[in-house]
This record gives C-alpha cells, sequence and structure tokens, in this order.
C-alpha cells in the first residue's frame, strides 16, 4: 500500500522520481506527489488520481532542476483521495517535507498536543503530524537524522517516513518500521524505494532495513542505525530481476503478459529442487529433518489468492503426508487463540511478502514457539525475514494487482513443501515421489497448451458482458480454483461473482441461480477419483434451473457434452495438479471481460497490491 521513492545523486530527480512512482504504481493509486529541493527550497508537485495527472501537470509546469527528491504514489487510509491529502506533506513552515506509507495509530492525539500551540493542519491524513514534528525539531536546532529518531520515539502504528529538509539539501533520511523500505546502492547516487522495482532500471545492489532502522543517504553513502542513534547493519542483496519483466513486453495489460508468463514461472520454480539422487533439496529450508518429522499439525496463514493456494495445499499436503493441515486467514488467525505449539508448522504464504495481517500472524505464531516456513515471491521481504524458513517462488516481478503467476507458483511451491514433509517422515516411496516431480516438470507445458487456446476463452468472456452475476463451482482442489476464479471477477469486473463447492450448492446457494446465469464449473479429472459424477450432479442442478454452464473438464471426457453448454477442455493431469491448469482459463475470463467492460485491469478500483495495513 503505497509506493515510496526517494533519490539523490546527480540527475535530475523529477525525471528519477517520476520513474520509481510508474513502476511503484501498482501499489497505490489514489494520487501521487513529488518534492524535490532547490535552492534552500522545497518544490512540491501534486495531484489526486492515478500518476498520469502529476504527469501532466509536471509536465505542463515542471519542478525547479533538482538532483534530490522523494516521491509517493497513495492507497487512501485516512482522508479521501484529494489533492490536499496526496503526499508529501509539509511541515507548518514548509521546511520539512515528508512521504509516508503504513498508518500512525497515534496521530489524533500527537495532533491535538500541537494543535494547542497553533499548529495549522492542511489534509485530512495520519501522515501531516510527522512533517510538523520532524520540521519542530530541525527549528529546534537538530540535524535531519536526529529530527527522525526523536519523531520515530513517538509514533505507534506501522511507517516507512522519507523525509526531505530544505536547509540540508544533500540529505534524504528515511525510518521503517512494519512496512517496507529498500534502498539502491548507485555509483554517485543513491535510492530509496517501497520495492526493488523503483530502482531497477538504475541499479540491482540494494540493503534491506530491518525494524526499526533510520537509512541516511547522500550522494556518496549510506548510513544506517536505529531509532536512537545506534550504527546498526542492513541487509545487503542482489536484484536478478530481468528489467524487462517489469515491462509489458506488447500486452495490454501486466496481468496479461503474467498470465502467458506462467509455464515459464513454474518452470523456474521447479528448477535446482532435485539433487543428483533424486531426492528433493529446498536448499531455503532451514528446518532440521527431525524438526519436520516431529511436526504434527501444520497451519497454513494467507489472505486472498495465497489464502486459495493454500486451500489446495492442504489437499495435497494431507494426502501426501498424513500430517493435518489447517488453513486459515491471517486476519483471523492470532484472533482466536490457535493452539500451536513447537510440534506446529506454521506456513505463511504471501506473494509480496510484506502483508501486515500475515505478518502479524506469523508473530504471534513465533510467540507460541511454532516453527515458521514462508512462501513468497519477494526476495528480502518481511515475511521470508521474520520466518525460520523459506521456499521462493521464482514468479519474478508481479505488478499486476490482481495476483496470477503469484498463484500459480505459490501453488508449485506448495506441492514441493508437501513432498518434501512427504520424503522427510517416510510417507511415501522415493519413485513415488520422483513420479510427481515429473509430472509437475510436465506442468508449463501443460500450461501452454491451455494458453494456446486463449481465445476461445476470450470470445466467451466478451458474451458476457452483459451479466452482472457469475457462479462458479468446483470440488476437492477445484474448489479453491472455483473461488479464485470468482475472486478474479470480482476485482477486475466489478461483478458479483461467488464461488461454491459443488456439493454445498443444494444447501442454499443454489437459490441464486437463475435463468441464463453464467456457472463456470471445474470439473475433476474423470475415472481417477468418484467426484466427477458428483461434479456432474451438480452442474444438472443449476442446468435445471436455467443457468447457461461453462465448464472445464479434461479432453477426452466424453461424458461432459450434455451437461456443458460451452466447454473449455483442459489437458489431463492428475486430479491434484488440476488447479495449475484450471485457473488459467478463468485468470483470462476475468482479464478479457474487464477489458470488455472497459476497466483498468492493472489497477481496478480501490485495490492495492501489497496490503501493508491491517
Ligand atoms: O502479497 P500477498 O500474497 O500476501 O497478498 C495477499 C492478497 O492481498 C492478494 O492475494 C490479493 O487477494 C490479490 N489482489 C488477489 O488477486
Amino acid at each position: 500500500m503505497c509506493g515510496i521513492v526517494g533519490y539523490v545523486g546527480e540527475r535530475q530527480a523529477q525525471d528519477v522520481v517520476l520513474g520509481g512512482l510508474r513502476r511503484l504504481e501498482y501499489r497505490g493509486y489514489d494520487s501521487a506527489g513529488i518534492t524535490v529541493v532547490a535552492d534552500g527550497e522545497l518544490s512540491v508537485g501534486k495531484r489526486a488520481g492515478k500518476l498520469g495527472n502529476l504527469e501532466k501537470a509536471l509536465g505542463e509546469e515542471p519542478l525547479p532542476p533538482a538532483t534530490l527528491g522523494i516521491g509517493h504514489t497513495r492507497w487512501a487510509t485516512h482522508g479521501p483521495p484529494t489533492d490536499a491529502n496526496a503526499h508529501p506533506h509539509t511541515g507548518g513552515a514548509g521546511r520539512v517535507a515528508v512521504v509516508h506509507n503504513g498508518i500512525i495509530e497515534n496521530f489524533d492525539e500527537l495532533r491535538s498536543r500541537i494543535e494547542a500551540d497553533d499548529h495549522v493542519f492542511k489534509s485530512e491524513t495520519d501522515t501531516e503530524i510527522a512533517a510538523h514534528l520532524i520540521e519542530l525539531q530541525v527549528v529546534s536546532g537538530v540535524d535531519l537524522p536526529t529530527a527522525m529518531q526523536r519523531v520515530c520515539q513517538q509514533l505507534d502504528g506501522a511507517f516507512t517516513l522519507v523525509a526531505v529538509d530544505a536547509a540540508d539539501p544533500d540529505r534524504v533520511v528515511a525510518a521503517r518500521r512494519n512496512s517496507p523500505l529498500v534502498v539502491g546502492l548507485g555509483e554517485g547516487e543513491n535510492f530509496l524505494g517501497s520495492d526493488v522495482a523503483a530502482f531497477i532500471d538504475h541499479t540491482r545492489e540494494a540493503l534491506e532495513l530491518g525494524q526499526d532502522q533510520i537509512v541516511v543517504l547522500t550522494r556518496d553513502g549510506v548510513e544506517v542505525t536505529d531509532f536512537f542513534g545506534v550504527p546498526a547493519e542492513a541487509t545487503p542483496f542482489h536484484v536478478d530481476w530481468d528489467l524487462n519483466a517489469a515491462e509489458k513486453d506488447g500486452h495490454d495489460w501486466f496481468m496479461r503478459k503474467e498470465i502467458f508468463e506462467q509455464p515459464r514461472a513454474v518452470a523456474d520454480s521447479l528448477i535446482g529442487r532435485r539433487g543428483v539422487d533424486g531426492l528433493l533439496q529446498l536448499d531455503e529450508m532451514r528446518l532440521a529433518d527431525e524438526e519436520i518429522r516431529d511436526l504434527d499439525k501444520i497451519i497454513i496463514i494467507a489472505c486472498g489468492t495465497s489464502f486459495y493456494a493454500g486451500m489446495v495445499a492442504k489437499y495435497a499436503i494431507e494426502h501426501w503426508t498424513r500430517t493435518p493441515v489447517e488453513v486459515e486467514l491471517a486476519s483471523e488467525f492470532r484472533y482466536r487463540d490457535p493452539i500451536i505449539d513447537q510440534t506446529t508448522l506454521v506456513v505463511a504464504i504471501s506473494q509480496s511478502g510484506e502483508t501486515a495481517d500475515t505478518l502479524q500472524a506469523i508473530r504471534h505464531a513465533r510467540t507460541q514457539r511454532a516453527k515458521v516456513l514462508a512462501i513468497c515471491n519477494t526476495n528480502g521481504s518481511s515475511i521470508p525475514r521474520e520466518s525460520d524458513a523459506v521456499i521462493y517462488t521464482h514468479a519474478g516481478p508481479e505488478i499486476g494487482v490482481a495476483s496470477t503467476k503469484g498463484f500459480v507458483t505459490q501453488l508449485v511451491a506448495c506441492y514441493l513443501l508437501a513432498l518434501y514433509v512427504a520424503q522427510t517422515k517416510g510417507t511415501r516411496f522415493g519413485d513415488e515421489i520422483g513420479q510427481i516431480m515429473q509430472q509437475l516438470e510436465s506442468m508449463p507445458g501443460r500450461i501452454e497448451e491451455v494458453l494456446a487456446r486463449a481465445d476461445d476463452v476470450y470470445r466467451l468472456a466478451r458474451e458476457h458482458v452483459a451479466n452482472r452475476s457469475v457462479l462458479f463451482l468446483g470440488r476437492h482442489a477445484g474448489y479453491p480454483v472455483a473461488l479464485e476464479g470468482a475472486l478474479k471477477l470480482k476485482e477486475l469486473a466489478y461483478l458479483h461473482a461467488e464461488g461454491f463447492a459443488a456439493g454445498e450448492l443444494k444447501h442454499g446457494p443454489i437459490a441464486l441461480v437463475e435463468d441464463g446465469m453464467p456457472v463456470l464449473c471445474v470439473v475433476p479429472p474423470r475415472g481417477r477419483d468418484h467426484l466427477h459424477g458428483k461434479m456432474l450432479s451438480g452442474i444438472q442442478e443449476v442446468r435445471a434451473r436455467g443457468a447457461r454452464t461453462i465448464c472445464l473438464a479434461e479432453e477426452g471426457d466424453t461424458t461432459i457434452a450434455p451437461y456443458a453448454d460451452e466447454l473449455i477442455t483442459l489437458p489431463r493431469v492428475p486430479v491434484l495438479l488440476q488447479p495449475l491448469i484450471a485457473i488459467v482459463p478463468l485468470q483470462l475470463f476475468a482479464c478479457e471481460l474487464a477489458t470488455a467492460l472497459g476497466h483498468d485491469v492493472d489497477q481496478p478500483r480501490n485495490l492495492a497490491k501489497s496490503v501493508t495495513v491491517e
């Protein structure tokens, strides 16, 4: 939520900061703003709405030439998306400017304290208090880093703050607590960003700041301290993301490009997982074999799409390892007093690695002595950093707000985890694990086959532009796929879309079915389990009430024709792996329908890519 950029160097700060904001816009797009320091003064430009509004305004009236600046793209929490609430915010004297990601929980109390001294606030944000407080400090004579330390000591909540002082034109100072911040290390220039996308076209050497750290950025160096000025260490890392991966590559939307990247993303997530002896090896797995053997319960916590990946994982882990698995929304987990101890493995799934609900849930789990394993796509983000072990997915940067390649690579990581636990606990023979790995390794090719039929799905999607309500049915591992398909449609097309377990339909939701209502049905593979027949009964029940069924069924399934008004065929794969291919037509369907409706697919209304507030 919210993207932050900072720059100090030799180039024009306005250009560098706007470039960084362009790459971070997926984090929030309610408003954008930038401040540069030139000739001992702050110059601020900000506009409500997408970054394009600010770019247009600055195109007509650029900020003065400057080589130091900060910028922000906002996902509104406190105060509506107006020009006045856009960041950067300045102190009363206009000497200090601040951008912020997170929520300052005690802003009201701090604000009332200084309002009594005639301080006037220009916005409804929680952020503006930080600008006033830091400015009060520098006006009293302390330098900007000390001012930042003193103010951070007073703040409650989650924040990344970046500040500049007109009287200190060579430094950008930033602080981090529970919100992301990375430093990009250049030659004669340095950068700050909410994530590496902000500076990936300038440098690939980066520093990950720890909790409660402050960084002082000059052209020639970077100094890190804690909130009390004690020198501290940040973690260096190299960014190996391909710059092209952060571009649209000829597609109309990042999301569409990312859907088509899924074969590669799945293949990359499988690379290097088998040793010469054929045994699975998960390098990032820092849990001892004994700890895995002693596990008596796994709890998966995640939000949104990652939660649905966790639901699929439950089927695979329980089937292959006979270890009980609970799947829980991260936002609910710690509020129910969960029963966990050192024999519980908590698995946190998060594409961004910064989701506040998931982060708080793993912190809670660790206080209860549970081991935590993160499945994450973002190197160096908070969730893997605070976990005992990590399986990184290798999806590459996911820019579209609706997760696609993030989801399928999470599924791959879940399968790998399940097989690794099975191998370690000995619940599956090595040759069985080898066989499943081979099947997994063939999945990029199967996904390619589904993508080759994208045009058929697009045609179907365009036929449904007039529908206001769509249902999705699935069973077993197809049930989370139905939920994820519905989520994609809600997020992108703003339609009433709901996923149901097909067997549950008759217990109430079938009342929703109306004449002509589209129902997308994820049909389990035929002949491998008894679910297939039960699914057909469910489909029949909705057809009897006038639904128009769009069935996703494996090729060669001759039984499906009488049940399907429209048929999307899927390659033959094992039932547990079917989610990897079944989700693809549903992603394409949502992307195309939203496009046909004229919506912004990459930046759907009210959403942000990374939800860093609880
Ligand atoms: O980064 P995370 O995987 O932790 O994010 C979790 C959800 O916010 C995310 O999956 C969200 O539901 C997506 N917009 C779904 O497309």
